[in-house]
Parts: structure tokens; C-alpha cells; sequence
């Protein structure tokens, strides 16, 4: 396995390894690094990957410089490796959703986490990152989504998750793979509260959606979450009709 480097939009570096036995065709996983004067880190693989991850980032910025390490939820691609992070980087703290520190990571830290407020901006020094809740949203409690505001890049984590060893960059649809993804996997919490959520996403006007498991896209990145808010709502209507 390789990790492949791109930058996505001005400062934005995505880290990207397939591993070709996760699903039919490939699966990504994808880290990315926000390039500011303090950098951050969203998403940190499983520490199974750490090797792989942290030489990536090593040919981008000195792993010493990381000041922030972030991730959409609480699961092992997403987080794994956080305290591996925290060894190699001695100014870096874990950055999340006050309920999340709560609910795990004053606990599984090796250092004490900030605790974000819904919509709190943490200043990176050339670029702004930030924090917006999104319980539940695509899953956990403690699920979130950062804005980086200078290139109006989402960090949509699991959201618009597709199989296959794409581009990492596309303009093609990236909803039409995302839905067929969550037929495969079921993985998004199909509830209420999802389409709601992901409609208020939309009003940000994105102008970079960087998906964690998959391509990235610089096309109707507005028009793709309302698409995709709306198929989940039918998802939910036709469970609701069923029952
Ligand atoms: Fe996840
Ligand atoms: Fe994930």
C-alpha cells in the first residue's frame, strides 16, 4: 500500500491510501492536512497505518509542527492513531465537539483534548477552521464536520462515502457512488435529524467537498449535499412506510 499525496485546494493536502481488500474495487482512506501557520490534521487513520500516514505528512511538514489533530467521530480510521500523533508532535492537542470530549476523549487522550463549541473557529494563521456539530450525522453522537473558511473546504468525513481507487479530485457525481456505498455498507444513521443536517451544511456554499473515503470534488458541492439530503429523506420515508 501507498499513500498518495495531493493538494486539493490552496493549502489543503490530502492524504490518500486504498486498501484494495476493504470493498469490491478498493476502499480509501483519506486523511487531510490544513497547511497554516499552526497546521492541523483531520482524520489520523488507524495506528495500524500510522507508518504509512505520518511518512505522508513528513514530505509535506515536519511531523513536530502538527498543533492540531482532528477527526469527524470516534472510530479507528478516523482516530486511531491520535496518541501516536500526540507522541511525535509535542505541541499538538486533540481538538473536538464538547460532548465528544466528554463522552471519550478526556479519557483516551494522552493529552488533555480542547473542547470546541458548536461553530467555534480555531485561527491555524493563514486559514480558519471551523467546528460544526452534526450529531448523529453521518454516525455517532459525537460526529462533526470542520469548514475551512479561506478555501470554503467541508471536511465531510464519512459523508458522500464511495468505494473505488478514484481521481482525488473529480467532477463527476460523487451522490450517484454514495448512495450505492450505503446500500453496501449501511453505515449512515438514517434518521430525522439527517436531512436537516445536511441541508444546513449546504448553506456554508462549500466550494471543496473532501470526503474521507473517497474522491474529492470542486463541483456543485451545494447541489451534491441537498441531493444527498434529499435521497437519505426518502431512505427514511419509505423505512417509515414500511413499518
Ligand atoms: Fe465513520
Ligand atoms: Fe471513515
Amino acid at each position: 500500500m501507498q499513500t498518495r499525496i495531493d493538494e486539493i485546494a490552496d493549502g489543503v493536502y490530502r492524504l490518500s491510501t486504498c486498501v484494495p481488500e476493504a470493498a469490491p474495487g478498493g476502499f480509501t482512506f483519506n486523511q487531510f492536512l490544513i497547511n497554516g501557520d499552526d497546521p492541523l490534521l483531520f482524520h489520523t487513520g488507524p495506528r495500524g497505518m500510522f507508518p504509512l500516514v505520518s511518512q505522508a505528512i513528513a514530505r509535506v511538514i515536519p511531523l513536530a509542527r502538527i498543533r492540531w489533530i482532528t477527526f469527524g467521530h470516534l472510530e479507528s480510521d478516523e482516530c486511531g492513531a491520535m496518541n501516536e500523533f500526540l507522541a511525535v508532535a509535542p505541541q499538538a492537542q486533540v481538538a473536538h465537539g464538547a460532548l465528544g470530549c466528554m463522552v471519550s476523549l478526556d479519557d483516551l487522550c494522552d493529552r488533555q483534548p480542547r473542547k470546541l463549541a458548536d461553530g467555534e473557529v480555531i485561527d491555524l494563521g493563514g486559514k480558519r477552521i471551523r467546528h460544526i456539530d452534526t450529531p448523529h450525522v453521518p454516525h455517532n453522537w459525537e460526529a462533526r464536520v470542520l469548514f475551512e473558511e479561506t478555501t470554503k473546504t467541508l471536511l465531510c468525513g464519512d459523508l458522500f462515502t464511495h468505494t473505488g481507487d478514484r481521481p482525488p479530485l473529480t467532477d463527476n457525481d460523487i451522490v450517484g457512488p454514495a448512495l450505492a456505498a450505503e446500500e453496501l455498507f449501511h453505515a449512515t444513521a438514517l434518521t430525522v435529524v439527517t436531512a436537516p443536517t445536511i441541508r444546513r451544511l449546504a448553506t456554508l456554499e462549500p466550494q471543496v467537498l473532501a470526503p474521507m473515503h473517497g474522491s474529492s470534488t470542486r463541483t456543485g458541492c451545494g447541489e451534491a449535499l441537498l441531493k444527498l439530503a434529499d435521497a437519505y429523506e426518502s431512505l427514511v420515508k419509505q423505512r417509515e412506510a414500511r413499518e
